[in-house]
């Protein structure tokens, strides 16, 4: 393991899923610096192609009733354990993000680049998250596609609803990361 801190901590980055997380959740402050840090991304002709949205305190019962509308719209025959675990996705992390890739068609910067610089912005939004401390996760699922979530939440036609990320303290530990042999995406050119 790396001894340099910012390495060290992109080395253990690993995702935590909702249950495990919980309360405190980041500061007004440290979620400022979170985004900070995903604006320092590269981005291709600063075009910021993705945009937050937070959902505070007092908007999460409105967006788990969203999240159920959403889940009872798609999924007629839906348990009540089906319901309850939409709803909490909207309600059990302190911090609640959607995260917006809005690329500019007609912009000389490429599509693919555009959304490869908002993926850049979303791994460091999350790193960041865990090098101050917390736990997040970035979840989309099918509700990202559905017209009236969307519409209730400001998406624009143009815009991807690409997922939401929910950020807190670490409440018991992920399982351990699996190790993935670097061979996989490294090679050296044979011309
Ligand atoms: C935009 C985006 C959406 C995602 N949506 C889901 C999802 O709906 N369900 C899921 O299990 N993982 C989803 N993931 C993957 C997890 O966030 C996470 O990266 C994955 O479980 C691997 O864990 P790790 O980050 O610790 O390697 C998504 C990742 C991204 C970048």
């Amino acid at each position: 393991m790396s001894t340099d801190p910012l390495l060290s901590s992109m080395l253990a980055r690993r995702s935590v899923s909702p249950r495990r997380l919980g309360p405190p959740g980041p500061s007004a402050a440290q979620l400022a610096l979170m985004v900070d840090a995903a604006l320092r991304a590269p981005d291709h002709g600063r075009l910021l192609p993705w945009r937050l949205i937070d959902f505070g305190d007092a908007q999460r019962a409105g967006l788990a009733q969203l999240f159920e509308d959403e889940k009872r719209r798609r999924t007629p025959d839906a348990t009540a354990q089906d319901i309850e675990r939409a709803r909490a996705h909207a309600t059990q992390t302190p911090t609640m993000l959607a995260f917006v890739v809005r690329p500019q068609p007609d912009a000389a910067v490429p599509l693919h680049e555009q959304w490869l610089a908002a993926g850049a912005a979303l791994g460091q939004l999350v790193l960041a998250a865990h090098a101050t401390g917390f736990g997040a996760i970035v979840l989309s699922g099918e509700r990202c596609q559905d017209d009236i979530l969307r519409q209730a939440l400001g998406i624009a036609p143009g815009e991807t609803l690409a997922g939401f990320v929910s950020i807190g303290t670490l409440i018991a530990s992920p399982p351990p990361a699996p190790h993935v042999d670097r061979e996989r995406v490294l090679s050296d050119w044979k011309p």
